[in-house]
């Protein structure tokens, strides 16, 4: 029988820079997922790409000196060394400058204008260069760009359009009906709001630059470069090309995953331009929130705070940096990027937790068996605890993983491998390797570590690959008892197994030092004097800065709450009144942020909310707590928490 397929993408990254970390978001979930789908038995399309045309790459090109082609040629080497380096397993690779690329998307246009989808027209309107977005006077933000807030230019040109606006309605349908069609939840409302506003026609050419695909029947256009950028996920599949069995097999994708400010162009341009080509739609567009890093938040070249993911790869390996990714911020949150957050995880979760439990494990065995466990053991009833427990992960392992709760899954294993730790402090086996006629139960003991850690091996394989490959080999396990179906069976080592002690698998890094050279390096590295004069703060800070004991932080209340209305304070041009559920009731809240959010953007958003703070009176309104937001250099950003249920507690 053949096996079900999965087909899951990251976005086509533009080569106008090489990769940092932020880039390596997105790839590193994607080739999580694929690794975590192959190991249930499907049959896996995991596709990753560039997207290398347009004015800005043109513009890049031509102050280097060079070509666009050889300067995406050199940045796309790049992007592909660092996706060998993190280890990520993508079927395809796809540049939208290779051929079949190219030829496929003007079948594609063709076809769209055959069917009469796209007319001729002129455009008149703002351009976004670094967005490659037009936008209507009316979406304008105090004239400028409302996705990133640069500068916009005038623009009246030939152009096509695509009939978008017909589409409308159809979208809508696809929401309402496919609720889970855009992930998570909160990003759906948005859309909505975007359509409602109305849609308006769609350019789709371009003729004032020529680094683009032309359009075959009227050459002195270009193919605007998200619909050449948006058809790579069918023509990666061979979709209009000579060879459709790849397209026939995998398509429609089972998940698109991309950055939270993408989202519009996947959940709206997308199915529409698929609707017109009457084919199927992706199943799910997941936006993930973003990598936030220094003062400056969303990481950028041009905000000079970019972080090096080879850096940090050749100093704590690569698997270290992929569990970070992943374990840190709940997918689909946006999530500070901390060297300190970094290094605390890689000591205590990884050294501490995980480490230690190997390489005790090992050391024992090694130290009073000489390295394999005899065939005779003796059970006692505390050993069924820990087997249990093993075997119940993987159900609620699969629930988290298949919504992509990584953190989640990750926090799952991370239970099993406390309770492995405490099984040890319970049996001490220490004290059974003294004496002789304890053999056999410090045998059976030693045996349950290495069951449990092969447990642990075949969880972590989609966020470790390499780190699960070598715990298998230290506990010997045989390729058929790190199965993802082993997991459903305790005792699958062999009785006298074999292990290999080795060197400890993340070594203890000293903190304080580690962070004072990695927040410098970073600085230095990024070239701005903002970053290192904050560096420099940040190191006073570690060593100077005032402490609070822990009691005093753990009077303050922090809980998570769903804002269910927002609406402006009369007279007051600062204050938003917020109506917060924390789950079990209402409560108002005044914030000084109007500056920086509209009302509607807060709908069902989920914040932190100081809960326990005494009510205050704000220019009329009782207050009755605040919510957390960051001070940036862009202005108040709240702390949204969407994928966190109301009502939990924050500790
Ligand atoms: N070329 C388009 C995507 C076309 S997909 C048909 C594009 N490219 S991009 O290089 O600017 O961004 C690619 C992805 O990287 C986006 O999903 C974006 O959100 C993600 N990230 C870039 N910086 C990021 C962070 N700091 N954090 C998380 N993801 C971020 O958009």
């Amino acid at each position: 029988m053949s096996k079900e397929t999965f087909y899951i993408t990251t976005p086509i990254y533009y080569p106008s820079d090489n990769a940092h970390i932020g880039h390596s978001y997105s790839t590193v979930a994607a080739d999580t997922v694929a690794r975590y789908k192959r190991l249930k038995g499907y049959d896996v399309m995991f596709l990753t790409g560039t997207d290398e045309h347009g004015m800005k790459i043109e513009q890049k090109a031509s102050q280097c000196n060079t070509t666009p082609k050889e300067y995406v040629d050199k940045i796309v080497a790049n992007f592909k060394s660092l996706w060998k380096l993190l280890n990520i397993s993508n079927d395809k690779f796809i540049r939208t400058t290779d051929d079949y690329h190219i030829k496929a998307v003007q079948n594609i246009f063709q076809k769209l204008y055959e069917k009469g989808e796209i007319y001729k027209g002129y455009y008149e309107g703002w351009y976004c260069t670094p967005c490659e977005s037009f936008w209507t006077e009316t979406q304008l933000n105090d004239g400028k760009c409302p996705d990133c807030g640069r500068e916009v230019k005038k623009t009246k040109e030939e152009a096509y359009f695509f009939k978008i606006s017909k589409y409308a309605d159809r979208l809508l349908k696809l929401y309402e009906e496919h609720p889970e069609f855009i992930q998570p939840e909160s990003r759906k409302n948005e859309m909505i709001s975007f359509i409602k506003n109305g849609l308006e026609d769609l350019c789709v050419s371009r003729t004032s630059f020529s680094w683009g695909i032309p359009v075959t029947f009227d050459t002195k256009h270009v193919v605007y470069v998200w619909l050449d950028a948006l058809t790579n996920y069918i023509t990666a599949m061979g979709y209009a090309g000579d060879d459709e069995s790849d397209y026939q097999k995998y398509w429609p994708a089972d998940v698109h995953f991309i950055g939270k400010e993408i989202v519009r162009f996947h959940a709206i341009i997308w199915p529409a331009v698929l609707m017109a080509l009457d084919l199927p739609l992706p199943k799910q567009i997941f936006g993930h929130g973003w990598l936030l890093f220094g003062d400056d938040g969303k990481m950028s070249k041009s905000k000079g705070n970019v972080v090096d993911p080879k850096i940090l790869c050749d100093r704590y390996g690569v698997d270290a940096i992929r569990y970070f990714l992943l374990r840190e911020i709940p997918f689909g949150s946006d999530g500070w990027f901390t060297n300190e957050a970094l290094i605390n995880r890689i000591n205590f979760d990884l050294a501490n937790d995980l480490g230690n439990l190997l390489s005790r494990t090992c050391a024992m065995i090694e130290k009073y068996f000489k390295g394999t466990l005899p065939l005779e053991k003796e059970g006692a009833d505390i050993d069924k605890e820990l087997s249990d427990l093993a075997l119940q992960v993987k159900e609620k392992y699969e629930n988290s993983m298949d919504k992509f709760q990584f953190s989640a899954a990750i926090s799952d294993v991370w239970k099993l491998i406390s309770r492995a730790n405490k099984y040890i402090d319970e049996t001490m086996p220490w004290i059974l390797g003294k004496d002789e006629t304890k053999k056999a139960r410090l045998a059976k003991v030693l045996y349950n570590l290495c069951e449990v850690m092969r447990f642990i091996c075949v969880l972590i394989t989609p966020f470790m690959p390499s780190t699960a490959e070598e715990i298998a080999k230290r506990i010997g396990a045989q390729k058929d008892v790190v199965t993802f179906e082993s997991l459903e069976k305790w005792g699958l080592l062999k009785q006298d197994v074999s292990v290999i002690k080795g060197q400890p698998l993340f070594p203890r890094i000293d903190a304080k030092k580690e962070i004072e050279e990695l927040n410098m390096m970073f600085a230095n590295q990024n070239n701005s004097k903002k970053e290192k004069d904050s560096a420099a703060k940040k190191i006073e800070n570690v060593c100077t800065k005032d402490t609070i004991a822990i009691d005093d932080f753990a009077k303050v209340e922090l809980k998570v709450g769903k804002i269910v209305a927002c609406e402006p304070v009369k007279k007051a041009k600062k204050l938003l009144k917020l109506t917060v559920n924390d789950s079990v009731s209402d409560r108002t809240v005044v914030s000084g942020i109007a500056k920086f959010y509209k009302p509607e953007d807060l709908i069902n958003r989920h914040i932190i909310l100081v809960s326990n703070l005494k009510p205050a009176v704000l220019c009329s309104v009782e207050s009755q707590g605040m919510i957390l937001a960051a001070d940036t250099d862009d202005g108040i950003k709240v702390i949204f928490v969407d994928d966190i249920p109301e009502g939990s507690i924050i500790r």
